[in-house]
């Protein structure tokens, strides 16, 4: 048993991955940043063991699937909708929220489906997004220092120095969580959401006053006819014909929990983590010979990454030579994220850097973390920097003969008020109201149909 120092805690390695170069818990022997140090290894190991033998909450199948899909949407067969909340917590897994994100996924879906006349993929950030990276370690609150909140999977929000102790037994209740949460999307996939084509489903009230109502009006009524003809035509309703897929992912942060879930399957080679379809790389956690990318260079999954403008060259090279040695072609999705201002100066470099080194590579444009700033004490997001940021993703890869195949969003069916900005015309003041994210802020509801319009007409052109 080797057990080599570094910043996070040295757990027994099992015996049957002795002698592999690449195992799920390889990545423990490199450099390994944001990841909780635990007061007690035995209490980690506890729960990692126990976390390891519970039954996975997806198969093997449904990623090689997703993969495959994945590769129409870099061809610009297909195209990515990913999105969800910065970070889930324990007590948003409730019935009312998985519905509206479900709600909102499929909305925007069918809006960019009927223009884009594409296969929409949509892929959650849900079942799994518990854990955050942060900038700071420690804050100081009412006097007291204790560690930043860095998710549920972790530790409470609550603000105290207790609160803050990571607690590994949260790892068990992040997978029960995910598990309840996959369990009751695939349950509303199931019964086809039969709901969706009333009128009175969507809520575009908000919009009436907008100077592109009755084109939007007129798309939700022929999404509604198309719907309705499918379910005259054919034996089982269109959405149920469909499969409404909310794939799943998170990011690839806690590599504990990650590991603790990603195992072999028979007659299949290599690794799957059975957490998640996707996960993705952060942006601070991307450095070629660390940890995280020693992690998710073994195993099967799509892999996001997230890229800004302060990545090199070699780096997103070496990047997607050991993430990808063998090209697989809808392996790896190259996510954007590099602030409105910064998009038209430094995507064509990143587009061309990619482009050089040969490999496959699915593009997304995450127009949410390059474009945070604080309103007095909370952090905010102007839906029209989130729009621009898309908008001049779609032009430079346009102009670089490159396909931008999707978008990354933080956003939720809940009427919140995080974002400013769109036509509700939501304004710095109006923040507070209900202010519910325990990370970024997300697009609410109508914030994201009105995103899905723009996105719409962008494409058409
Ligand atoms: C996120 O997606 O919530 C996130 C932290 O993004 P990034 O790694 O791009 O900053
Ligand atoms: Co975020």
């Amino acid at each position: 048993m080797k057990i080599v120092q570094s910043k996070v805690n040295q757990i027994q390695i099992p015996a049957e991955f002795n002698s592999m170069a690449w195992h799920p818990l390889s990545w423990t022997q490199k450099e390994a940043k944001q990841i909780p140090l635990y007061p007690d290894t035995g209490a980690l190991e506890s729960a990692f063991t126990r976390l390891r033998s519970l039954p996975p909450l997806i198969t093997s199948w449904e990623i090689e699937a997703l993969k495959k899909k994945l590769a129409l949407a870099g061809r610009g067969q297909a195209f990515v909708l990913q999105g969800g909340d910065c970070a889930e917590t324990f007590e948003g897994c409730t019935s009312p929220k998985i519905v509206n994100l479900m709600k909102v996924m499929i909305q925007v879906s069918f809006i960019l489906l009927h223009e884009t006349q594409k296969p929409i993929l949509r892929i959650g950030r849900v079942a799994g997004q518990y854990a955050k990276p942060r900038s700071k370690e420690t804050e100081v609150v009412n006097g007291q220092e204790m560690l930043t909140y860095r998710g549920d999977l972790v530790h409470s929000i609550e603000e105290t120095t207790e609160a803050r102790t990571p607690d590994p037994e949260r790892m068990i209740e992040a997978y029960t969580r995910s598990a309840l949460t996959l369990n009751f999307l695939r349950a509303l996939s199931d019964e086809g959401f039969a709901d969706l084509n009333h009128p009175e489903y969507w809520e575009l009230g908000f919009m009436k006053n907008n100077e592109f109502y009755d084109e939007y009006e007129g798309i939700i009524q022929n999404i509604n006819k198309a719907i309705s003809f499918m379910d005259a035509v054919t034996e089982q309703p269109l959405i149920t014909l469909q499969r409404l897929d909310l794939y799943s992912s998170h990011e690839a942060l806690h590599l504990f929990y990650d590991a603790a879930q990603t195992r072999r399957v028979p007659r299949k080679q290599g690794w799957y983590n059975l957490s998640s379809h996707m996960v993705w790389l952060g942006n601070r956690t991307r450095d070629p010979e660390g940890a995280h990318v020693e992690y998710l260079r073994g195993i099967e999954n799509p892999i996001g990454v997230k890229v800004d403008a302060s990545i090199t060259k070699d780096e997103l090279a070496r990047l997607l030579e050991r993430l990808n040695p063998e090209r697989e072609e809808g392996k790896i999705m190259l996510i954007s994220r590099l602030g409105a201002d910064q998009t038209e100066e430094h995507l064509p470099a990143l587009i061309r850097t990619a482009r050089a080194t040969g490999h496959p590579v699915v593009w997304s444009c995450d127009p949410m973390h390059g474009n945070t700033f604080l309103a007095g004490k909370v952090k905010t997001r102007r839906f029209e920097d989130i729009e621009r940021e898309i908008s001049a993703a779609f032009d430079v890869h346009d102009a670089e003969g490159s396909i931008l195949g999707g978008v990354h969003l933080e956003m939720t069916g809940d009427n919140v008020t995080e974002c400013v900005g769109g036509v509700s015309g939501l304004n710095e003041e109006g923040l507070l109201q209900t202010y519910e994210t325990y990370c970024d802020p997300r697009l609410n509801y109508e914030q994201s149909l009105e995103l899905a319009f723009l996105i719409a007409r962008k494409v058409r052109g």
